[in-house]
Formats: C-alpha cells, structure tokens, sequence
C-alpha cells in the first residue's frame, strides 16, 4: 500500500543507484513541486546535489526567506542563491504586456541558471550529468508519457558549453499527484508554509500587476497580498482554496474617502477559486466575514489602495490569473 515513508525509501534507492558519483543540479523556484523533487534527491545523495535558487524579486512576501533559511535549515541542501532582483526589474522596466513579461522572465531565468550551471560544473570533481524536475503524474499524463521512473534523455541548452553535453532528467514525483507530493515533502520535514503552498506562476507577481511592474507596486501588491494569506489561513481556508491570486490595478485610480480627505488610490481584486486541475475554475464562495476583515485591513493597512473588489467570475470565460 501507498504510503509517504514508502515512496521515500524507495526513490532514494532509485535515485543513489540512477546516479552513482556523478553530480546533480537542480532549480528551486520555491513551489511545492521543486522543494520536494530537490529534497528527496538532497536525502539520497546529499552534497553530490547543488540546488539554485534564482531570486527574481518577483515572489510573495517572506517566500525567498522561507526558501534560502527555513527549508535549507530544513533539508540540509547545498543551496546556491542568486539574487538577479535588479536584473530582471532592469528589463521588466515599462513592460506592461503580459506576453512580453513572460518572454523576459523565461529568458532572464534561462540566463541566469545556466550561469550558475557553469559555476557548478567549473568547480572540481566530476562533472553534473543530472538535472532534478518536479514532474508530477498528471504532467507525464498530459504530455502522454506514461508513469514510470525512466531516465529520460534531455538535451539542456547550455550555452558556453559543450553542445553534446548531455543532462539525465531525475524526476522522483512523476508517479504522484499534488497531494501525494505534500504528504512526501512533510515526510522529509519540508516546512508547512511551503508544503501547503497553493500553486503559483513563475512569472511571480510580475503577472499580478495589471500595468508595469516596478518595485514600488511590487511592495504595495506584496502587503495586500500577505494580508490576504493571514486572513485565509486564520480562517482556516487554505486548503479549499485552489488558488487565490490578489491583483494590484496599477494603471487604474478611484477616488475615495478617509478622515476628512479625498483619496486617490489603486483598486485590489480578490481572485480566489476552486478548481480540480486549474483548467476550468469557479470563485471561491468565501464567508462574508473573512472577505469583510480583508478589504479593511488592506485599505486601512496599504495606504495606496482605496478600494477592494472581488472578482466573480468562472473560467471560462475567465482566466485564473488576470494576465
Ligand atoms: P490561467 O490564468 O490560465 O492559469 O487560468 C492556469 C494556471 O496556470 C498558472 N499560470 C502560470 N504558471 N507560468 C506558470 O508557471 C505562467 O506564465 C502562468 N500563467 C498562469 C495559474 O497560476 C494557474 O494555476
């Protein structure tokens, strides 16, 4: 029968005897799915494996935190950090489009991890033949794989080295579904907080500013957003909650009222919803109340925003995200 304790003893046999000496890398992006990946894999063949985590400044607030302390405290990791916030602000600059966002983010990413690859590999001893991925079941499904723990041969674009380098995918979760993923990361002692992640773009909160995303908005979008994760999980609704994006109108104003003046201030949109697979999705019918103590704490806590809405709205015809 399935268990968590199970599944880990057996993908560490797997992984140890997959790959020997050689060395492993591996990206962090501080979802559930490349936590756990990376924390199995460090569990099997502990300094054999450097992870990297690219800090592109598009996080929720205190996530990068949790990452390079708690979860390192956690696992034991050898975790490389790149902080490329400047970078990828420098030419998110005045973008506003959101295909564009996403072509800049998944270039500088791109960029930047090989960077670290190259470092990785430039330090002596053998040289990295593995790559972890946080695949899950239903991604191997939907691309029509098949289950399975087969060394997939996957040509990874490195530039600057070899182009016949070749990189071995290691891909412990490709049997499991999300919630089996949650049960292995406690298991390994991941923390909670990322554990119990709802999933999250990669794009960040670059994709969560409707307009262009500078650091100013990111930290008005980042206090009302943490003060919606407080409220939901005090209220004990995380878990029936898919997914709750919180989106910064950053190019739209109404006026408002406090004390005896007249504000100016941006809109925040409440998107929370449920969903199965994030395909179709509905909006989460939350208590009153829990709504009510949010949109007082955000416009009285973030003073640039006068004014909370909720977007009801099922997909389709909506999307989850607003870009
Ligand atoms: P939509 O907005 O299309 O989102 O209903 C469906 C799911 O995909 C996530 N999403 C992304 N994930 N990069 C990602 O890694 C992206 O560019 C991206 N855009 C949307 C979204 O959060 C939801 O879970």
């Amino acid at each position: 029968t399935w268990t968590s304790s199970n599944i880990v003893e057996e993908q560490v046999a797997l992984i140890r005897e997959q790959v020997g000496d050689a060395r492993v890398i591996s990206a962090l992006s501080g979802g559930v799915d490349s936590a756990v990946s990376t924390a199995l894999v460090q569990r099997a063949i502990g300094d054999q494996l450097t992870a990297v985590f690219v800090d592109h400044g598009l996080l929720r607030e205190g996530e990068a935190e949790q990452v390079e302390k708690d979860y390192v405290e956690a696992t034991g990791v050898d975790l490389k950090v790149v902080d490329a916030k400047d970078q990828f602000l420098g030419f998110l600059d005045g973008v506003s489009d959101p295909e564009q966002k996403r072509k800049i983010i998944g270039r500088e990413f791109i960029r930047v991890f090989e960077a670290a690859e190259r470092e990785v590999l430039s330090t002596p001893g053998t040289p990295v033949k593995f790559l972890v991925q946080g695949t899950l079941y239903p991604d191997v499904v939907e691309s029509g794989g098949g289950a399975g723990t087969s060394n997939i041969k996957s040509h990874h674009n490195v530039g600057g080295l070899p182009e016949d380098l070749e990189f071995s995918l290691i891909e412990p979760l490709r049997t499991l579904f999300k919630d089996e993923v949650r049960d292995v990361g406690r298991q390994l002692g991941i923390p909670e907080a990322i554990v119990g992640r709802h999933p999250f773009p990669g794009p960040g909160l670059a994709i969560r500013i409707v307009g262009a995303v500078d650091s100013e908005r990111l930290r008005i979008l980042r206090a009302a957003d943490a003060i919606v994760r407080e409220e939901t999980t005090a209220a004990g609704l995380d878990a029936e909650i898919w997914q709750f994006p919180v989106v910064l109108l950053a190019d739209v104003r109404s006026v408002g009222v406090q004390g005896d003046g007249r504000t100016y201030g941006h809109p925040i949109v409440l998107r929370p919803v449920s969903s199965e697979d994030a395909m179709t999705a509905d909006w989460s019918r939350l208590p009153y109340e829990v709504l009510e103590r949010i949109s007082t704490r955000i416009t009285n806590e973030v003073d640039e925003v006068n004014r909370v809405v909720l977007d009801i709205t099922s997909k389709p015809p909506g999307t989850i995200e607003w870009e």
